[in-house]
């Protein structure tokens, strides 16, 4: 039986393959207004500029291609039992190896109807308004926007609580109720957080810094790990 290993992941480990973030300089969040392209009311006042937002999205991560983080995740499966809770909507730790992988956020690979969100379908195209679902309703991106329900976030923080080690990395950690998942690691694991400008996590939760880009801090943590499981 494999330790668990549990991480939360978010935009920052996609950084190197191209993908923006959201807070960083000239991320997302500084180029649109997030009520306008993330939020149910966007969504009802103009929805062409909702589906541009994600099909130009959707195309950005097409092109982009896993980087090492990404491939030290998968690798640690084979020490590990790993499953990446995940706030990024991309499919990189998925075309890197990683087989347990929990959108918090949704896919931009996924869209549903506007009418019964279990009416989920695959995509690789654009989204077009008129694009309709078996409903007849408009077809929508299947992203939680900011408002609505993160519908995995009870499986996340059982899951998050079982972790035996547990790694966040490249998440600013503003964003509830993704963030409040460290508070669900139990006390005496290895926990560490991997990011360029490391956020604030209470000292009482133990977590072992790691100051620089996810490709380096990754490597790191995963020589870390197998030493302190070799052991066990
Ligand atoms: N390596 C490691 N960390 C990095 C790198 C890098 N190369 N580049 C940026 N970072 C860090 C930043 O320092 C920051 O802490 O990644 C984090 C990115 O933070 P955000 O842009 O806030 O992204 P995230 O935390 O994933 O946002 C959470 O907010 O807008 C919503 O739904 C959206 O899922 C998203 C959520």
């Amino acid at each position: 039986m494999l330790p668990r290993l549990v991480v939360l992941s978010g935009a920052g480990i996609s950084a190197e393959s191209g993908i923006p973030t959201f807070r960083d300089f000239n991320g997302l969040w500084n180029n649109y207004r997030i009520e306008d392209v993330a939020s149910p009311e966007g969504w009802r006042k103009n929805p062409q500029l909702v589906l541009d937002f994600y099909n130009m999205r959707r195309k950005d991560a097409q092109k982009a291609q896993p980087n090492r983080a990404h491939y030290v995740l998968a690798e640690l499966q084979e020490d590990f039992d790993v499953t990446v809770v995940t706030q990024n909507v991309d499919d990189l730790h998925e075309r890197a190896g990683s087989k347990n992988v929990i959108h918090l956020h949704g896919s931009l690979f996924k869209m549903r109807s506007s009418k019964d969100e279990s009416l989920v379908f695959d995509i690789k195209e654009d989204i077009k308004l008129g694009d309709k679902c078996p409903l007849g309703s408009q077809l929508r991106p299947h992203i939680v926007w900011f408002g609505e329900a993160v519908p995995l976030i009870e499986t996340a923080a059982e899951i998050v609580a079982s972790a035996d080690a547990f790694i966040v990395v490249g998440t600013s950690l503003q964003v509830y109720p993704a963030a409040g998942l460290i508070e669900e690691t139990r006390d005496a694991i290895p926990k560490f957080v991997v990011d360029t400008k490391i956020p604030y996590i209470s000292p009482r939760l133990g977590f072992n810094a790691l100051e620089g880009k996810a490709s380096e801090g990754m490597e790191r943590v995963k020589d870390e790990l197998r030493r302190i499981f070799a052991k066990q």
